[in-house]
This record gives C-alpha cells, sequence and structure tokens, in this order.
C-alpha cells in the first residue's frame, strides 16, 4: 500500500499528492509516469510524474472521469493499492540552446518536471502555459523560477493573453529563436503545434493515449509514428511531433468513449 502523504488542491478540479513510494523515486527521471490504481475495484490510470523527492512521487491530476474524481476524495493519510513505475522513457535532457515548453490544461504539471531538468542543463527555457480560465492556472511561480519568459494564456482571457497556446507560439517564432519546442497536453493541441513547427523546428510531443498495462503487453496505446507501430509506454511517450499520425491517435482515443461515459454514470450495458 502508497501512504498519500501531501494533499493540496492546486487550482479548479487540479489537485497535487504526494504519495509515499521510495523505490519509485529513487530511480524516477522526468518525462516518466507512474500507473496507480486506488483500490480492488478500481480502474488503472497512468499520471506522469510530476516531481519527486528522495522518498516521494508528486502526481498532479485534473478530475476528468470516476477514478480522479475518487482520488481527489482521498486524504493524508490514506492508502492506494497500486503504484507502479517509473514507465516509459525518461525525456532526453542535453544542452539544445532555446528550448520552448508549451503546457495545456493537464500538460502543465507534466512539463515542469522536463524544463527543470533542462534547465539544470543549460537551456534557455520560455515556457507558454494555457488554461480555459485563470481558476484552472497553477504553478506559475515554479515556472517563473525556471523560465527566462513565461506566456500566460487564457481561453477566456482571464488572466495573459485570450485564446489558445499555439496562437502564443505562432507569435513567438516570429520573435525568437527556438531550438527546440515540447509540447505536453491534448491531442489537438499538441497537433496543431505540430503544424505550426512542421519545417520550422524540432519537435517533441509527450502523448497520453488511453492506457492499461503501460509495459507494452496490452497493445492498447498503439500510435502511428513515421508510418511503424509504436507503444506509447514502452517506445515513449514522447515522440517526434512531426512524425506521429494524430488523426489515427485521435480517432483510436475516442473508442472508450461509451464506456467511459457508461461507467461515470454507473448504468448497466445492454
Ligand atoms: C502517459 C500518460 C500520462 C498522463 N499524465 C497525466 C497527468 O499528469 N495529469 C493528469 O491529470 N492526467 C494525466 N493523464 C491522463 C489521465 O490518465 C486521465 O485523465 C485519467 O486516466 C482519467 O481517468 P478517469 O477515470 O478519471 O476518467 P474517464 O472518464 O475514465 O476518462 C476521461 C478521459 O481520460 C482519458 N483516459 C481514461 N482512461 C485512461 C487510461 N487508462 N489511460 C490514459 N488515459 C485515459 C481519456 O482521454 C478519457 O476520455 C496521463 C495519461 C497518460 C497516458
Ligand atoms: S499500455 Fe499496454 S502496450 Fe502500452
Amino acid at each position: 500500500m502508497f501512504k498519500i502523504v501531501k494533499k493540496q488542491k492546486l487550482a479548479e478540479d487540479t489537485f497535487l499528492m504526494e504519495i509515499e513510494s521510495p523505490e519509485i523515486a529513487k530511480k524516477a527521471k522526468a518525462g516518466q509516469f507512474i500507473i496507480l490504481r486506488i483500490d480492488e475495484k478500481g480502474e488503472r490510470i497512468p499520471l506522469t510524474i510530476a516531481d519527486h523527492s528522495k522518498r516521494t512521487i508528486t502526481i498532479v491530476f485534473l478530475v476528468v472521469g470516476e477514478t480522479t474524481k475518487q482520488l481527489a476524495s482521498l486524504r493524508k493519510g490514506d492508502k492506494l493499492l497500486d503504484f507502479v513505475g517509473p514507465l516509459g522513457n525518461p525525456s532526453d535532457i542535453k544542452e539544445y540552446g532555446t528550448v520552448c515548453l508549451v503546457g495545456g490544461g493537464l500538460g502543465i504539471a507534466p512539463i515542469y518536471s522536463i524544463g527543470k531538468a533542462l534547465k539544470k542543463s543549460k537551456n534557455n527555457i520560455i515556457t507558454i502555459i494555457g488554461a480555459k480560465t485563470k481558476k484552472h492556472l497553477f504553478w506559475e511561480d515554479r515556472f517563473k523560477k525556471i523560465s527566462h519568459k513565461l506566456i500566460i494564456c487564457t481561453d477566456d482571457g482571464s488572466k495573459g493573453i485570450k485564446g489558445f497556446v499555439s496562437n502564443a507560439l505562432k507569435n513567438l517564432m516570429e520573435e525568437e529563436r527556438i531550438n527546440l519546442v515540447i509540447a505536453i497536453g491534448p491531442p489537438i493541441m499538441m497537433k496543431v503545434i505540430s503544424d505550426i513547427t512542421k519545417d520550422r523546428i524540432k519537435t517533441i510531443a509527450s502523448l497520453n493515449p488511453i492506457m492499461i498495462d503501460g509495459m507494452g503487453m496490452c497493445g492498447v496505446c498503439r500510435v502511428i509514428v513515421d508510418e511503424t507501430v509504436k507503444f506509447a509506454c514502452s517506445d515513449g511517450p514522447e515522440f517526434d511531433a512531426h512524425k506521429i499520425e494524430w488523426d489515427e491517435l485521435m480517432n483510436r482515443n475516442k473508442m472508450y468513449a461509451e464506456e467511459e461515459q457508461c461507467n461515470n454514470q454507473k448504468c448497466v450495458k445492454k
């Protein structure tokens, strides 16, 4: 069992938890993720390692459905049945020059640990983060510490620039010489960013398809990259954004929409 040693509400529907897990914490690197299960009846859900200390792993999650809702109802001192990781390949941390991090919605937390590691490797960091409203934003203070420039966007204009992170990136590309873009967020956001940077800037996207085992065995997280079948969990989760077949990925993600809706409404499928 894995104890929740800290719980904090970061923003609207967004929670941080620190989970005691020294074995995972010893090995965790930026860009990797864990899979957790709350109890024996629970679903397995993947969440990125947002930060770690010697004994704990920090996860940050957005409440979107049944499992994340149940997770948000837990308190400090409660325990999780399964907490498996670190899974996936770490980010390729080296000196690139100027790196632009783009985090949208639930991508804000995962991009932070990558940015922190890249800053340590002497990169110049520019960060663009975006959310629905100012109530959904968090960690501006953390990003300010690692970024040479921080651009904030909200869909409704309640903070920063009104509009999507992709528009902010487009404008930034006119002003700055960027050597690498790393995007994490909803697939449609990453696809648009990939289209904007194509033939201009190397771009990495961290994919978040449905996952079950997270170890390359079930095949559920299959994605097509460079015309080859890859598993996002064991070959990724980061890939060259310009080689990903985005439409196929988005269609696959929709395949389970009915089951998730059904699960959230506790209905019985005929
Ligand atoms: C590698 C990876 C890292 C992720 N990191 C984060 C993170 O740091 N913070 C965060 O808030 N979210 C993260 N996610 C997404 C997170 O796993 C889903 O939000 C969560 O599984 C939703 O479960 P639910 O039961 O609450 O919602 P549901 O109602 O079951 O699903 C809502 C949506 O969540 C996604 N989802 C559902 N089940 C899974 C699953 N088993 N695997 C992947 N996606 C699923 C689907 O897009 C679905 O439409 C990550 C996903 C992946 C694959
Ligand atoms: S989650 Fe099963 S192969 Fe990736």
